[in-house]
């Protein structure tokens, strides 16, 4: 009987240190400031946390008392007087075991119910948006970057592509057609909703609604290849004032080369010729459709889906040399005389 105490330590132990430890991360993950599903400021996202935050609690409960039920037991069994007494004994344990029994199977029972039916409510809310979306995101899966094309039902008129960056109007539900080119991948913008798979040959639908503006990050969350890690967008929820503004400056193209400096005038006839093939600039002679379309490239924040931040000198190294920066990348090194890559980064930092 002696060796029964250090067995429910052990087991004691084995039971909290994971719990202990998905605590402990969910801590460092909702107050590191970065991305995360543990901040969700979307409505399914919001949902789904409240879910994750009452199981988790429920979880630590239910091991909490259990610990305490097996440390009791142990210590109550130790100081029984009649120990020794096998007739007493057998009578006194099965009768109290049994009523634990009981009553342990009832509390178990109700938790379980009501954590499934708390599960079903919430994934079922989730589901789907209170009112129909009139906004639709097209967005297509590339290794390793997203393009995003939006349309509206009531304006068959709005409608423009971007690449790696997806904004909300905060309050709006939207939906998202998830198309793939090559391989699986999966959508996923951690503060706004949970993740869907994107699949080779078949569309599947998801809804978003931003509650709060601000920014964060979306990212691939299933590994698709070599990059995998750098296919990330940047998420923008904004005001529907903001997100009109923004969406009605994304249909017009690029600025006529008559109002281009003579540096960035040479640099846009340098992209036509060495970029165009597979970027497109709209209003342009660059028609491209196998890489990001870089229309409003100079108002996105990163480049090449999150491998650099978009400065001049990042923007320089990246058109010299792509795979240096982000190895798997599909768009080769761009040999051009120091003049001419002066020329084209002028180019590209009047795509606002
Ligand atoms: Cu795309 Cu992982």
């Amino acid at each position: 009987m002696c060796t029964e105490h250090p067995r429910s330590v052990g087991r004691l132990r084995r039971a909290v240190t994971p719990v202990a430890l998905v605590v402990a991360l969910a801590v460092v993950a909702a107050c590191n400031g970065t991305t995360s599903y543990m901040d969700a400021t979307g409505t399914a996202g919001r949902r789904e946390a409240t879910l994750g935050w009452w199981l988790t609690a429920v979880s630590c409960v239910v091991v909490v008392f259990v610990s305490a039920a097996i440390i009791l037991g142990i210590l109550r069994h130790r100081d029984d007087p009649r120990r020794g007494d096998e007739g007493v004994m057998e009578r006194r344990e099965v009768k109290s075991g049994l009523t634990w029994i009981y009553a342990g199977v009832a509390v178990t029972v109700a938790i379980l119910a009501i954590s499934f039916a708390g599960t079903l409510v919430t994934l079922n809310a989730a589901s789907r948006p209170r009112i129909t979306p009139s906004l639709t995101l097209d967005v297509t899966a590339h290794q390793w970057w997203w393009e995003v094309t939006y349309s509206q039902a009531d304006n068959p008129s709005l409608g423009f592509t971007t690449a790696n960056e997806v904004h909300l109007p905060v309050g709006e539900p939207v939906r998202v057609r998830l198309h793939s080119a090559d391989v699986i991948h999966s959508f996923w913008l951690p503060q706004i909703s949970g993740k869907m798979d994107v699949i080779p040959g078949q569309v599947n639908e998801t809804w978003l609604e931003a509650r709060k503006a601000g920014t964060s990050r979306g990212m691939c969350g299933e590994y698709c290849g070599l990059e995998h890690a750098v296919m990330a967008l940047e998420v923008t929820a904004e005001s529907p004032e903001a997100f009109r503004q923004w969406a009605d400056a994304r249909r017009t193209g690029a600025a006529p080369s008559t109002t281009l400096s003579p540096s960035a005038s040479a640099g846009r006839v340098v992209f036509a010729r060495s970029c165009g093939a597979c970027h497109a600039v709209t209003g342009t002679e660059a028609l491209g459709r196998f890489a990001p379309d870089l229309t409003h490239f100079a108002s996105r924040t990163t480049i090449g889906a999150g491998a650099l931040t978009n400065t001049s000198a990042h923007l320089a190294r990246w058109v010299r040399n792509a795979p240096a920066v982000k190895e798997g990348v599909r768009m080769p090194p761009i040999p051009l005389t120091d003049t001419e890559m002066r020329d084209v980064i002028a180019y590209i930092q009047t795509l606002h």
